[in-house]
């Protein structure tokens, strides 16, 4: 099988990695990064619109493509290559509008009883300072449209919520105000084929740039796969009540969603709420969760562009797994371009994978061009030995500049030694 995988960051160089592994699977990607090119041809789409790459995948004869990120499949990518006959793993540009439009998740959660924080739609900032009334501090506000991550701010009172509401407005005029919510985040991702779903292992995503949960909110600084993030009969209730009703509304509504769907989740006292939708895999997180898949990833993602994943499953390494970004200088408000990358050998022959991100190849020197550069990536036999193996491979990363968290997978940790202590 040729597999074509679009995009060029860490998402989509696990992606790449992981089918290069598969039997009989054959790699090609648009563009692709440096990193990518060991797996297989990195080449230029005659454009960056669903038509380039459905003449790019005609040329090559490719049999299966997968979408890294939201911005092809909200402008119809999926909706081309259907057209065309040709098998893709992604969701039609109407049914990315759960991730192009928090309005619209929103409206999808309430219609299909999905439990989430309570929120009010406002499209002036004079909209939004009257819905303000209605909510206690801190409350959340959001921009509506994509905002990589970055349209979310949490305001802790009246003074904040207003100079938040002036900076969301550069990103459009509609903004939602959302009650806030308590608990432990996780992402939820599942392969969904129009009808049904299979879930991919639970992973939490660090937002922020620094230590601590401190800081602005960034892309993702890292994430880790533990099997115990969720337990089985919470991963059961977030199918049953997220994932299938949101898939049964969709057909509903006559645009059935195939492709990964994301719940991002916050974990309440009153069990799971989803805080957003995004129709692909997660970036860090695919690192960490594909670094664990040992096989049926290929099969399964022709499956559900087959519209038919009953009989897919996905082989998991029981082992933890750990992804440290590190990121560029400046990240994420401005992040300097071209200082120049060492060490990627000397990590990987700690046995770890170095995913790369904002990387471009000058004249034979690998350089940064980006904000978020690298995905440092590796497992271990409990979580503790996975971050161990993933910071001893970082450390021998350099750039200048660089910034990296060094409390990935810390948060599980302390989770999992207090339940411990509890329990005896
Ligand atoms: P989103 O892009 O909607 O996932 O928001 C980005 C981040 O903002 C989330 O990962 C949470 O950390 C935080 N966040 C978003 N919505 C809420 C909420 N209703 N309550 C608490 N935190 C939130
Ligand atoms: N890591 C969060 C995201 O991919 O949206």
């Amino acid at each position: 099988m040729k597999a074509l995988v679009i995009g060029s960051g860490g998402r989509e160089h696990a992606i790449a990695w992981r089918l290069a592994q598969e039997p009989g699977v054959h790699v090609v990607a648009a563009p692709g990064n440096p990193g990518m090119v060991d797996l297989g041809p990195c080449l230029r789409p005659p454009s960056n619109t669903p038509e380039g790459y459905l003449q790019l995948a005609l040329e090559h004869e490719v049999d299966l493509t997968i979408v890294g990120p939201e911005a092809p499949l909200v402008a119809g990518v999926v909706d081309t290559f259907v057209a065309a006959g040709q098998k893709i793993a992604g969701p039609t540009r109407a049914a990315a509008q759960l991730e192009a439009s928090k309005q619209f998740a929103k409206q999808v959660m309430i219609g299909a009883h999905i439990p989430t924080a309570a929120y009010q739609a406002a499209t002036s900032i004079a909209e939004a300072r009257h819905a303000l009334r209605n909510f206690s501090y801190p409350v959340v506000l959001k921009a509506d449209g994509l905002a990589a991550g970055k349209g979310v701010i949490i305001a802790h009172n009246e003074t904040e919520a207003h100079q938040a509401l002036e900076a969301l407005q550069i990103l459009g005029p509609k903004i939602l105000i959302e009650e806030f919510l308590q608990g432990e985040e996780a992402s939820f991702i599942a392969l969904c084929d129009g009808k049904r779903a299979i879930a991919l292992e639970a992973s939490q995503d660090h937002k922020t740039i620094f230590n601590g949960d401190e800081g602005p909110n960034t892309g993702g600084m890292g994430a880790y796969c533990d099997g115990r993030i969720l337990t089985p009969a919470q991963i059961r209730a977030v199918l049953d009540t997220v994932i299938q009703p949101a898939l049964d509304y969709m057909r509903h509504l006559g645009t059935p969603f195939s492709g990964f769907l994301y719940a991002g989740l916050m974990m309440t006292r009153e069990g799971a709420k989803v805080l957003e939708f995004n129709v692909r895999l997660g970036d860090p997180e695919t690192q960490s969760l594909l670094h664990r898949i040992r096989g049926g990833f290929a099969e399964s993602l022709m499956a559900a562009a087959s519209g038919d994943l009953s009989q897919a499953v996905f082989d998991w390494n029981p082992n933890p797994s750990v992804c440290v970004v590190m990121a560029a200088a400046g990240y994420p408000e401005k992040p300097r371009t071209g200082d120049a990358i060492n060490g990627i050998t000397e990590a990987e022959s700690t046995g770890a994978v170095v995913f790369q991100a904002g990387t471009h190849l000058d004249n034979g020197t690998l350089r940064t061009s980006g904000g978020r550069v690298l995905g440092v990536t590796a497992s271990g036999a409990d979580l503790s030995s996975a971050i161990g193996n993933t910071y001893e491979a970082a450390r021998r990363i350099h750039f200048d500049g660089m910034q990296f968290r060094t409390d990935i997978g810390a948060k599980g940790l302390k989770r999992w030694s207090t339940i411990r202590t509890v329990g005896t």
